[in-house]
């Protein structure tokens, strides 16, 4: 990996081990991704009490827009809720986050939201985010989003002024071409910078799953690279989209020294091309 391909450590799935941390900062890993939901709720406290002498070293992204509901997950737009929620994190981390990144925006329209509503609500939310920013709650904000076309959708339909400086996505080679597609296009829609530019989840959340048996991975690195298949599937996920930075889900101090050692490993750009025109035949 060359500069500015940035391993963040994701806690989606993490027990919150003290251990991680310090070996993340051992590989010199100096990014954090959480959530005010993940740890059913408690991820940002746990961070404080576990490792509250080495949280200032690290760059710690979070997200809002997940709240308990009754039963399951419930999401919200509504502005007070996000500023709540903002104003909650700081004083859970016991610092305001680097980036605080709206979650997964497009929930509205997927739960049924009519346009009208949608594209208030949309705006209106990106109005609380920004506005914790300004009052010093997040360093930066930005958006996550799952549903890249969903997304993308709705900005075309509701173009928003305030822009984020951040923008997550899915990558890698579970990504379908249309959601690389959509990927691109929200990154220039957004005018991101490429340092804007941030990946997620590139093993698709199941790495033990059977699709990473049938991965035909080599012709996509330059010849004689001896890697595992999660190996070079995480150095493709900066490609897939391009991306600045991926969050990836480590329990493990060595599968985190196994992603670690593919920083060396080289991409031709002649065989992203070709592996996403093929892509976009096959999806067709
Ligand atoms: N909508 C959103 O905003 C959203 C959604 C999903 C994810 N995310 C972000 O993306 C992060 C990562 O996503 P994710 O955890 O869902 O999925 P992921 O990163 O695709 O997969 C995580 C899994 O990969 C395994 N793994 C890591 N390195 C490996 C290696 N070298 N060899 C074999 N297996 C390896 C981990 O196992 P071990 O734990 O055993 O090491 C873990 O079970 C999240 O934590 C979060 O920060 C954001």
């Amino acid at each position: 990996m060359t500069a500015g391909h940035r391993i963040v450590l994701g806690l989606h799935r993490s027990a919150h081990r003290r251990e991680i941390f310090e070996t993340a900062l051992r590989l010199g890993i100096r990014d954090l991704d959480t959530s005010y939901s993940y740890f059913d709720f408690a991820s940002h406290v746990t961070l404080a009490k576990t490792i509250p002498d080495l949280l200032g070293e690290f760059f710690i992204s979070t997200k809002i827009g997940y709240f308990p509901g009754s039963g399951e997950l419930e999401h919200s737009l509504d502005p007070k809720r996000l500023f709540r929620a903002a104003e909650r994190t700081a004083t859970d981390l016991a610092r305001p986050p680097a980036l605080l990144m709206l979650h997964n925006p497009e929930r509205g329209i997927i739960l049924g939201d009519s346009r009208e509503h949608y594209r208030e609500s949309l705006s209106l939310a990106i109005d609380a985010m920004a506005r914790a920013s300004r009052s010093g709650l997040c360093g930066a904000w930005g958006i996550s989003t799952w549903l890249h076309r969903s997304f993308l959708a709705a900005l075309e339909s509701t173009p928003i002024e305030q822009k984020p400086s951040v923008l997550m996505v899915r990558c890698g080679l579970k990504v379908s071409a249309a959601d690389l597609d959509a990927a691109d296009d929200l990154f220039a829609c957004l005018d991101l910078p490429p340092e804007g530019r941030w990946g997620m989840s590139p093993f698709g959340g199941a790495p033990r799953h059977t699709f990473w048996k049938s991965v035909i991975y080599k012709p996509l690195l330059a010849p004689d690279e001896e890697v595992t298949v999660h190996q070079a599937a995480f150095r493709l996920s900066f490609e897939l989209p391009r991306v600045d930075r991926v969050a990836v889900g480590c329990d493990s101090p060595e599968h985190l020294a196994e992603l670690i050692q593919t920083r060396t490993l080289t991409v031709p750009e002649e065989a992203i091309h070709a592996y996403r025109s093929v892509l976009r035949e096959l999806q067709n």
